[in-house]
C-alpha cells in the first residue's frame, strides 16, 4: 500500500461485511483513521474485532435521513460498500426490495457527500449492471447498455443509478470519484444467510454437511470469475487512489471455472466425494460472467490477485468448521 492513506480520515460505510473488514484492515495497515458505518443487518461485529481501538465503529442505518451526514462530517474519503445482495435463491423474487431498498440507501450517501464535500468517494457497483448478452469476458461497458443482468435486475438499477448520481455529483462539486464494478467475491469472514447465501460459502456447507447426492442449481456449466475479498479490497482502494474519474473499472479477471469444476475443487479438497446431479429447472444466472482486466491493471499499475482460488477454498473449508463444527 502507497503512503496515499496515512493520516487520511476515511469512512467505510459496510465496513463491517465481507469486502469492508478486509478494507478496514488495508486502510489500518497503511496508517488511515478509518470510521465504519453499518447497521450489521450482515456484517458482524466479530469480523472487526481485531481492529478494537484501533478504528472507530458507529452503529447507523444509512437509509434514515441524514445519519449519513453526521458521520461524513470532516471526512476526507468516502468508500461506499453498503448494500443489501444475496444469492440467486433470493434475488429473482425480490427485485423491487433490492431496487428500492438500495436506491433509498445510496442516495442518503449521495446526499450526505454532496452536503459533506470529502475529496474522493469510491462507489461500489456490481457486474451485475452487464446485460446477459455482454461479451466476455467483459470490457466496461456504458451503463445504460441493455437491461442489467435479468437474475438480479432491481439491484443492477441501483447500481446503474448509483454510478450515474455519482458522476454526477462530480462533475457539480468537483469530488474525486472512484467506480468500482466488482465481478464476485468470497472469504472465510462470510456471514452464513442460510438458504439464501452466496454460491461458494453454499456448495462448500453442503458439501462438508455430507449431502449425498449434491443437486447443484443449473447446469453445471455456469462459469464464474471469484477473487478474493482481500484482493477486490486493494483493487477498491487503488482505483480510488490512481483513477477517482467518474469512469468505471472492473474489479475481476478474465479466468473462469465452471460451477461443476468448482464443486469438484471443493470435494477434491474437502475430501468428501457425494454424486454431482445437475437440476436445470433451478436459476443459473448469466452463463459466463468473466471481467476485462485491462483497464483495471492499467489504472492501478497492473494490481494482480494474491490469492488463489484453491488457496481460498481451503480458506473456505475452515470457514465451515469454524462455524459448523457441530454438524461436521
Ligand atoms: N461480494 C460480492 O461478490 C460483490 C459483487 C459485486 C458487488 N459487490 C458490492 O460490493 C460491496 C461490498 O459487498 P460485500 O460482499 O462486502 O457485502 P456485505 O453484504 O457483506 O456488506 C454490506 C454491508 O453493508 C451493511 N449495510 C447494509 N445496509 C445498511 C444500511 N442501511 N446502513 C448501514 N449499513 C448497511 C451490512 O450490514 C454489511 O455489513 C457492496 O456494495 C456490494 O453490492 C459485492
Amino acid at each position: 500500500m502507497s503512503h496515499f492513506w496515512s493520516g487520511r480520515n476515511v469512512v467505510v460505510t459496510g465496513g463491517a461485511g465481507l469486502v469492508g473488514s478486509h478494507l478496514c484492515d488495508l486502510l489500518v495497515h497503511a496508517g488511515a483513521k478509518v470510521l465504519v458505518i453499518d447497521d450489521f443487518s450482515k456484517g458482524t461485529r466479530s469480523s472487526l474485532k481485531h481492529l478494537e481501538g484501533k478504528i472507530r465503529i458507529q452503529e447507523g442505518d444509512l437509509c434514515q435521513p441524514n445519519i449519513a451526514e453526521s458521520f461524513f462530517a470532516g471526512q476526507e474519503i468516502v468508500i461506499h460498500l453498503a448494500s443489501r445482495a444475496y444469492g440467486i435463491a433470493y434475488s429473482p423474487n425480490h427485485h423491487d426490495e433490492m431496487l428500492t431498498f438500495n436506491r433509498t440507501l445510496n442516495k442518503r450517501v449521495l446526499e450526505a457527500c454532496a452536503q459533506c464535500k470529502p475529496e474522493r468517494i469510491c462507489v461500489v457497483s456490481s457486474s451485475c449492471v452487464y446485460p446477459d448478452d455482454a461479451p466476455s469476458p467483459t470490457p466496461e461497458l456504458p451503463v445504460m447498455t441493455g437491461e442489467p443482468e435479468k437474475a438480479n435486475i432491481g439491484y443492477g438499477w441501483a447500481k446503474r443509478e448509483l454510478e450515474m448520481e455519482a458522476s454526477q455529483l462530480a462533475v457539480k462539486t468537483g469530488i474525486g470519484v472512484a467506480i468500482v464494478r466488482p465481478f464476485n467475491a468470497y472469504s472465510g469472514r462470510y456471514k452464513w444467510e442460510g438458504g439464501y447465501s452466496h454460491v461458494i460459502p453454499m456448495l462448500i456447507k453442503r458439501i462438508l454437511d455430507g449431502e449425498d447426492p449434491l443437486v447443484v442449481w443449473g447446469s453445471g456449466n455456469q462459469t464464474r470469475n471469484f477473487l478474493h475479498a482481500i484482493d477486490f479490497a486493494r483493487c477498491f482502494l487503488a482505483v480510488t487512489e490512481h483513477h477517482a474519474a467518474a469512469d468505471p473499472v472492473n474489479v475481476g479477471y478474465e479466468e473462469t471455472i465452471r460451477i461443476a469444476d468448482l464443486a469438484a475443487l471443493i470435494c477434491e479438497l474437502s475430501g468428501h466425494h457425494p454424486h454431482l446431479v445437475f437440476d436445470t429447472s433451478k436459476p443459473e444466472g448469466r452463463m459466463i460472467k468473466s471481467a476485462d482486466s485491462t483497464k483495471l491493471r492499467r489504472v492501478t499499475h497492473g494490481i494482480q490477485p494474491t490469492i488463489s482460488l484453491r488457496e481460498g477454498i481451503r480458506e473456505m473449508i475452515d470457514w465451515y468448521y469454524r462455524n459448523f463444527s457441530h454438524s461436521a
